[in-house]
């Protein structure tokens, strides 16, 4: 990596703090993958419509998206996924037949999922990788910033982890993903990254400057023990990026890579967030949100501890 990535990035300087080019709007959330890591479910369901409680994973999703301030979200789908937008649709007759039968509470449930946000659909017409997936979305997003969360990643909380990376953006006008601290035996399941501190207020020791990222390295080979955790707040510039971005790991079109490049010509940070996820579209990852999440639930969390703890584990 050059001098230019441990340099203050140089659009940090020319943007400055929040102005109404810095904010983010939009959201990315790619789910056009075909989940072989959850097969036989995924073979013909959507691995990011797999519930976890109650609800398809794509919804905690698109919750954060709601909670962190965000007012478009698209939705990168592909073959067999086409109950991603029934979801999010309107369902008159569900709504009539629930209001018909008393059912108020649920009728109103329904509705307000169609109602949360616009949400806008695009293709990815083969799985060539999440940076193939996010430039499917270029059209959409336009020339201004936005966030790219992972349909499969749950990041659950009174503090969305998207909000905490939007600050970040918002002040300083550049790119910031979110890592957290991985198991060292871990580091070849994730995107690694190479950071150097770069404390400053209100971040604090949160806030890194990257130097450079390397996807699923083996331990002995890992820069750091900060993998990168699906969610994403990145300028325009890396659809340029993207482009450029030639088939890596996998033969995929690889998001690591791309902002590899970002890092090196505009800058990018690596932020600590706050919070815990779940990497939903992986069996034990999916097993450990439901188990989580269902132990939080307001009706019944309380019931499913006691049963928990009538089990000789
Ligand atoms: P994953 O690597 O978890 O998705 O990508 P995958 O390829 O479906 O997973 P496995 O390994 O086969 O189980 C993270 C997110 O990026 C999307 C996925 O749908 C998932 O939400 N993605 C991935 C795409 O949209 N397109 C792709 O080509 C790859």
């Amino acid at each position: 990596m050059t001098n230019n990535a441990s340099a203050t990035p140089n659009s940090a300087r020319a943007a400055g703090p929040t102005n109404s080019r810095n904010k983010v709007r939009k959201a990315v959330l790619p789910a056009a993958g075909l989940g072989t890591r959850f097969l036989p479910a995924t073979k013909a369901q959507p691995k990011e419509m797999l519930t976890v409680v109650d609800k398809p994973q794509i919804q905690y999703v698109a919750e954060e998206c709601v909670a962190s301030g965000i007012e478009h979200i698209i939705i990168v789908t592909g073959k067999g996924k086409n109950s991603i937008e029934d979801h999010f649709d309107s369902a008159p007759s569900l709504e009539r037949f629930l209001e018909e039968r008393g059912k108020k509470d649920q009728a109103e449930m329904v509705r307000k999922i169609s109602n949360m946000v616009q949400v806008s659909y695009t293709r990815q017409k083969e799985p060539l990788g999440l940076g193939h997936a996010v430039l499917a979305a270029r059209d959409l997003v336009g020339d201004e910033p936005f966030a790219v969360l992972l349909g499969d990643v749950l990041i659950p909380g009174p503090n969305p982890a998207t909000k905490q990376l939007i600050k970040v953006y918002e002040s300083t006008g550049v790119g910031a993903i979110a890592v957290e601290e991985i198991p060292k035996d871990k580091t070849n399941l994730y995107g690694i990254v190479d950071g150097e501190p770069a404390p400053q207020p209100p971040f604090g020791e949160r806030l890194l400057r990257i130097r450079d990222l390397v996807e699923k390295p083996k331990p002995e080979n890992a820069p750091s023990n900060l993998g990168i955790t699906g969610r994403y707040v990145l300028p325009p510039a890396i659809f340029d990026c993207l482009a450029r971005t030639k088939a890596g790991a996998g033969n995929e079109i690889q998001l690591t890579d791309a902002l590899r490049i970002l890092a090196k010509e505009q800058g990018l940070w690596a932020y600590i967030y706050e919070g815990i996820s779940y990497d939903a579209g992986d069996k034990l990852g999916f097993l450990k949100a439901t188990v989580e999440i269902a132990l939080q639930n307001p009706e019944f969390g309380a019931a499913f501890r006691s049963y928990l703890k009538t089990l000789k584990l």
